[in-house]
């Protein structure tokens, strides 16, 4: 990781440039909730995206899913969740502050040194009562993970879609949990959005499936920019593993508060079908007509966070450059998860280039996330697109009006070229693409 970034550099830029804000904050705001501001639902849009193209639409063997956040209770009594989602809490009789136990090392409160109260198991599923009246009976629970809502759709799925096994069934939504020490950011909130696949398989085959999830997982980190050295694989201990799980592997990622778990892949095996088999009363088992077994599948995990991935991408492309002895504050993102693909900046707010600018603006919001921007100096309109991650800039100056030429600038070696506008989309799309800047042939006629 950068030496230069930390995690209040992130929270400031994400501020001062519309990525993130704290929720409610004219009221003071709400602890760990957060708000993502014009470029940062931009960005957490890329993500999520990026995430579903890989996981469903490029893929012959996995479908979606979209299920609501409150479920039927015995979802959660079924799933375990009721019984054993719960963290040991710990309280200071001094300051009253309170700790999770498993993450203390020493028995005192690490704010003040008081004695602590004895461990007691804190569920973490926010509760809420459905309906008017607020008894036992109408308690619904907000759902702490999505991957319940696609269990107990497994039979919903393979029915309707008609696919068979190996078959993944992927969802991306809100999850809830009423954690004890949220913090860093968004690295821990108690709202967040997870995105999850549960891949069905034959049992036997588990395995293999759970090897290869992990590897297409962490290699979809690297291919959307996060640098290798950032990046690791972390297999659990036997005595780590959850309830459910027969195995999992975390991908960490190299934070500014150390190494910390990005996603989790895990061979939850039978646990979850076996599980809503029995309290629901369903037969949840599959039929193989192909060799003419029926069997309960068993099911790999990878189950990543959206908040926490956007994090990353943030914490990752964050540079401090020295640009003739100022600093220059870069974020360098994929170009598929950058908010803005091209800026389109007319060199001055004036009468004579406004029509060229905005004409050629127009042209582009066609096929490109653009944003016009005519308003201050145009170093500190570069800067602000730097900032928030832009990759091209396209300027249009007096001389455009004359030869008919604009100025493309590159995010990240800062080089400018000129080219004529009529070939300007060609040129942009071949530089998202990932073409080096100074690629001969598609710059050939374009003066330097
Ligand atoms: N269905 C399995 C499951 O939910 P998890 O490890 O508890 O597993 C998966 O959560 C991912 O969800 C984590 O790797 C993380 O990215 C994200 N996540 C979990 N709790 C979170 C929280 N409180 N705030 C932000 N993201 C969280």
């Amino acid at each position: 990781m950068s030496d230069s970034v930390t995690m209040d550099k992130i929270v400031s830029l994400c501020k001062r440039r519309g990525f993130i804000f704290q929720s409610s904050e004219i009221y003071g705001g709400l602890g760990s909730c957060w708000d993502y501001g014009p470029v940062g639902v931009e960005l957490k849009r890329n993500v999520k995206n990026a995430w579903w193209r890989s996981m469903v639409e490029s893929r012959g063997d996995s479908v979606g899913l979209d299920c609501s956040i409150m479920m039927h209770p015995t979802v959660w009594r079924a799933s375990g969740h009721v019984e054993g989602f719960s963290d040991p809490l710990v309280e200071c009789k001094v300051c009253h502050m309170r700790w999770r136990a498993d993450q203390l090392d020493k028995p005192a409160c690490p704010s003040c040194g008081g004695e602590l109260t004895e461990p007691r198991n804190f569920n973490l599923m926010f509760k809420t009562f459905m309906g008017p009246v607020e008894e036992d009976a109408a308690v619904v629970y907000l759902r702490p993970e999505t991957a319940q809502g696609i269990f107990v759709n497994f039979e919903n799925v393979v029915t309707t879609t008609r696919k068979r096994l190996p078959l993944g069934i992927a969802q991306i939504g809100k999850s809830f949990r009423n954690e004890i020490t949220p913090g860093n950011f968004t690295f821990r909130t108690r709202e967040f959005e997870q995105m999850e696949m549960e891949f069905f398989v034959k049992p036997g085959t588990d395995e293999e499936w759970y090897r290869y999830w992990a590897g297409e997982r962490f290699k979809w980190y690297l291919d959307l920019g996060i640098r290798a050295e950032n990046l690791r694989m972390r297999e659990h201990e036997k005595s780590e593993l959850a309830h459910y799980a027969k195995a999992c592997a975390d991908v960490e990622y190299l934070f500014p508060i150390g190494w910390s778990e990005l996603e989790g892949i895990a061979n939850r095996a039978d646990f979850d079908l076996t599980q809503h088999a029995k309290w629901s009363g369903k037969d949840l088992s599959y039929f193989d007509s192909q060799t003419n077994e029926r069997f309960i599948p068993y099911v790999i995990e990878p189950s990543a966070g959206a908040d926490r991935s956007v994090l990353a991408f943030l914490v990752d492309a964050y540079r401090e450059e020295d640009v003739e002895g100022t600093t220059r504050v870069v974020l360098k993102l994929h170009p598929s998860l950058a908010p803005v693909k091209v800026a389109i900046l007319p060199l001055s707010r004036n009468e004579k280039l406004t029509p060229l600018a905005k004409e050629i603006h127009e042209r582009l919001s066609r096929n490109f996330v653009t944003e016009y921007d005519d308003t201050q100096s145009i170093g500190r309109r570069y800067r602000r697109q730097d900032e928030i991650g832009t990759p091209l800039c396209v300027t249009v100056d007096f001389e455009s009006l004359e030869d008919n030429q604009v100025t493309i600038r590159d995010r990240d070696s800062l080089a400018q070229i000129r080219l004529p506008v009529a070939r300007l989309e060609e040129a942009l799309k071949a530089k998202l693409a990932g073409e080096s800047f100074d690629a001969g042939s598609l710059w050939a006629g374009a003066r330097a």
